[in-house]
């Protein structure tokens, strides 16, 4: 590193560090105001947006798509957050990675493209059972984000509902209410026992995405509106079973 460039970097750490202190001093009581003499830390947006198109596992429908959006959105999904490791259909030994291209066994990684996205990852019930035996509710399976014939992600969700879904946690598909009832029956079907609040997707980690800014859940939806349709199981009454036209 030049010296000039250094002395660049300590700065900004310094300036970086200065807000941090005056994060901890105002405690989140008030958004810190940026100072006017402050340098504007530069993005590193554009290579993002490079890096995502690149590392796209599948090829995209770009049309009538904003490429930069895609772009970031790809960058999000296959380099930050890991969306595919748990919304994939792949099943053991390799999961999410193609035959021949499991990272882990020390092969050239190589994303399954025909499982990408569409769900049916099973993560057990939300909370062990209170005694052995005892009602637990339906398991937590992920579900199939690509998109169906109109072209919407994620079962068709809009951008709007896309976003309060990551902020909120809401689960618009309702596949498991809070039990009414535990005894004699569970009611109703597919319900979940309190104390967990079944109209909150489970697993799903919202709570940290509900922090991405609004550009961010706009990169990530153009994104998920750009990957190919993956239809899932046969049966239309499936939750995961995507009508792709
Ligand atoms: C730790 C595993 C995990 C990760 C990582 C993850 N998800 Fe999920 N996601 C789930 C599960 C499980 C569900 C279904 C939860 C339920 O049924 O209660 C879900 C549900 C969703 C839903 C609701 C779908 C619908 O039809 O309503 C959306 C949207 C979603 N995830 C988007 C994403 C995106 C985008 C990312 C990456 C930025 C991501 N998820 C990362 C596990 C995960």
């Amino acid at each position: 590193m030049k010296s000039q460039q250094l002395v660049k970097t300590a700065a900004r750490a310094v300036a970086i560090l200065g807000v941090m202190v005056l994060a901890t001093m105002l405690n989140g009581s008030s958004p810190v105001q940026a100072q006017d003499n402050q340098e504007v830390l530069p993005t590193d947006e554009a290579s993002e947006v490079e890096i995502g198109l690149r590392i796209s596992p599948v090829p995209l429908n770009l049309a009538g798509k904003n490429l930069n959006l895609v772009g970031l959105g790809s960058y999000i999904v296959n380099a930050v957050s890991d969306c595919n490791s748990c919304h994939t259909g792949g099943g053991p030994p390799n999961f999410n990675y193609a035959a021949g291209g499991n990272p882990y066994f020390g092969q050239p990684q190589k994303t399954d493209p025909t499982v990408y996205m569409s769900g049916g990852q099973d993560f057990g019930p939300t909370v062990p059972p209170a005694t052995p035996g005892a009602y637990a509710g339906p398991d937590i399976i992920s579900r199939n984000l690509t998109p169906d014939k109109t072209g919407l992600p994620e079962g068709g969700h809009t951008l709007a509902q896309f976003k309060q879904i990551m902020r909120t946690g809401i689960d618009f598909d309702r596949l498991h209410p809070t039990c009414t009832q535990v005894r004699p029956t569970p009611e109703p079907p597919n319900c979940i026992p309190a104390p967990v609040d079944g109209d909150l997707l489970q697993v799903m980690p919202w709570p940290t995405f509900s922090h991405m800014t609004d550009h961010d859940l706009d990169a990530i939806y153009e994104y998920l509106s750009a990957i190919p349709c993956i239809e899932g199981p046969a049966d239309p009454t499936n939750p995961l079973h995507n009508d792709c036209g």
